[in-house]
């Protein structure tokens, strides 16, 4: 049976390309430049969505894999990234891959969904080759959500449709250590110009300035 989480993003996946989402826009520039992806790497994007940095990974020449648990999404994804191999898998269970098969993963805006974070980052080392880098970017877990208003949701409220788990800062730092990463750079971003517009002007002039997302790379040593 699907949870309710996989229903709501097969009911979000037909409209998710057509509103701009804030954190997305927001991380989109340096989720990009921290994975650097190049020719000779092998990508797994993990929550994949409808593929879009699949798309520019796989544009860069890397050889890309993208797992979802949404069917919809993956649907989405196929049609827009011929190049892209994508799978259905859940990444609260043990990873269809085996160990070392990649020497990236990306993994944004999909942590919040997961659980048991300790046993889902202890996947992404096992498949990860040696020298290998994860990428996870999540919202910031000292968010402040007082005035944040956004000029329209599209038709879909995640919250109110999906599972989200409040991660705090300490449960990545332990989840990342537990797995044995060893952290590269941990970037936080604030508010800016760049979602300014998708912002009530209101909401802008008190939020600006606010941390809204939290990006980690790591190293498997
Ligand atoms: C907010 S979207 C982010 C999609 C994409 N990474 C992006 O940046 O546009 C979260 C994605 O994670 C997927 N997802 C959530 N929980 C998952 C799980 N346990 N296993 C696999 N995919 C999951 C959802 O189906 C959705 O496509």
């Amino acid at each position: 049976m699907k949870s309710r989480t996989e229903r709501a993003y097969d009911i979000w996946a037909h409209d998710y390309d057509n509103h701009p989402n804030p954190h997305i826009l927001l991380e989109h520039d340096d989720v990009l430049k921290l994975v650097s992806p190049k020719r000779s790497d092998e990508i797994l994007d993990a929550g994949c969505g409808t593929g879009k940095y699949a798309l520019e990974f796989s544009n860069k020449g890397a050889e890309v894999t993208g797992i979802d648990f949404s069917d919809k999404m993956l649907e989405i994804a196929g049609k827009k990234c011929p190049g892209v191999k994508f799978y259905k898998d859940d990444l609260q269970k043990k990873l269809s891959f085996r160990n070392g098969k990649f020497n990236k993963i990306n993994c944004a805006q999909t942590l919040k969904h997961v659980r048991k974070l300790n046993f889902t980052i202890k996947e992404f080392h096992r498949v990860l080759k040696k020298g290998g880098i994860l990428v996870f970017s999540v919202t910031h877990p000292d968010m402040d959500w007082n005035g944040y208003e956004t000029k329209s949701h599209g038709n879909f409220i995640l919250g109110e449709n999906s599972d989200i788990y409040h991660h705090k800062f300490k449960d990545y730092l332990f989840a990342v250590d537990n797995a044995g990463f060893k952290i590269d750079t941990i970037k936080q971003l604030p508010i800016n110009k760049k979602i300014e517009l998708l912002l009530t002007p209101k909401s802008y002039r008190i939020v600006k300035g606010r941390f809204e997302i939290i990006i980690f790379r790591l190293n498997k040593t």
